[in-house]
């Protein structure tokens, strides 16, 4: 039996790097949609649109073209943006393009497409609320502020990049902020998602939990 699975939670707890393994795990396809958003924010950020410029968003995503490659690469309009649109300023930048309703349309639409059929892992914000609100397994992966800064910093650090601790607390909280309190599918646990405290637990924790709720729903795996 092959089912879809909605990964949602708050930005840094840990979303894709566990949906990666876990697709690796069932032979899934894995869809990342907050690179989806990122990619709305780092081609208006291109083009001069202003992120609360609702309107001309929504025109602009008619005409862009987001792939992924099975290797998780994000491609926007054939040029490769991966590590392009993962700077601070482009997350924030997500963050105020999602909070627009035609926005959301557009890539919840997409979205919907790409996971028709099923084998599919979605991980972002409003999976299990809005986009495949009839996934089998539903997973809400959280974790403190604090453990998702840290995970940030050592990720900075084994990339080389510069960083300011304050600041990425600070980031992380305000993204957070305007993620559950905007009004268009705000982040929330779906009342059939499985939450997962991830602060304390590795990697590989989480995968053993998400295993257990396969088995419990007889889904075969390696
Ligand atoms: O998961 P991420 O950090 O790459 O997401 C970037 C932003 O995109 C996030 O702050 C909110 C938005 N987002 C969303 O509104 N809905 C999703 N399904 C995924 C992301």
């Amino acid at each position: 039996m092959r089912i879809n699975i909605a990964i949602d939670g708050p930005s840094a707890a840990g979303k894709s790097t566990i949906a990666k393994k876990c697709a690796k795990l069932l032979g899934y396809s894995h869809l990342d949609t907050g690179a989806m958003y990122r990619c709305v924010a780092y081609k208006a950020k291109k083009e001069g649109i202003d992120w609360n410029d609702e309107e001309k968003l929504a025109e602009m995503i008619k005409n862009m073209k987001i792939d992924f490659d099975k290797n998780g690469n994000v491609y926007l309009d054939h040029e490769d943006v991966s590590q392009k649109i993962r700077t601070n300023d482009i997350s924030m930048g997500a963050s105020s393009v999602s909070r627009h309703l035609k926005v959301r349309e557009c890539l919840v639409e997409l979205q919907q497409q790409i996971a028709k059929s099923k084998g599919y892992i979605l991980d972002g914000r409003d999976i299990g609320t809005v986009v495949l609100k009839d996934a089998e397994l539903k997973i809400y992966l959280v974790a403190s502020a604090s453990a998702r800064a840290e995970r940030r910093i050592k990720e900075y650090i084994e990339k080389g990049i510069d960083f300011d601790r304050d600041e990425i607390i600070k980031d992380i909280e305000r993204r957070d902020y305007q993620d559950m309190h905007r009004e268009h599918s705000p982040l929330k646990k779906a009342e059939d998602a499985i939450e997962i405290d991830s602060s304390d637990l590795t990697i590989d924790e989480v995968v053993s939990k998400i295993k257990n709720e396969l088995d419990r729903l007889g889904v075969v795996y390696d």
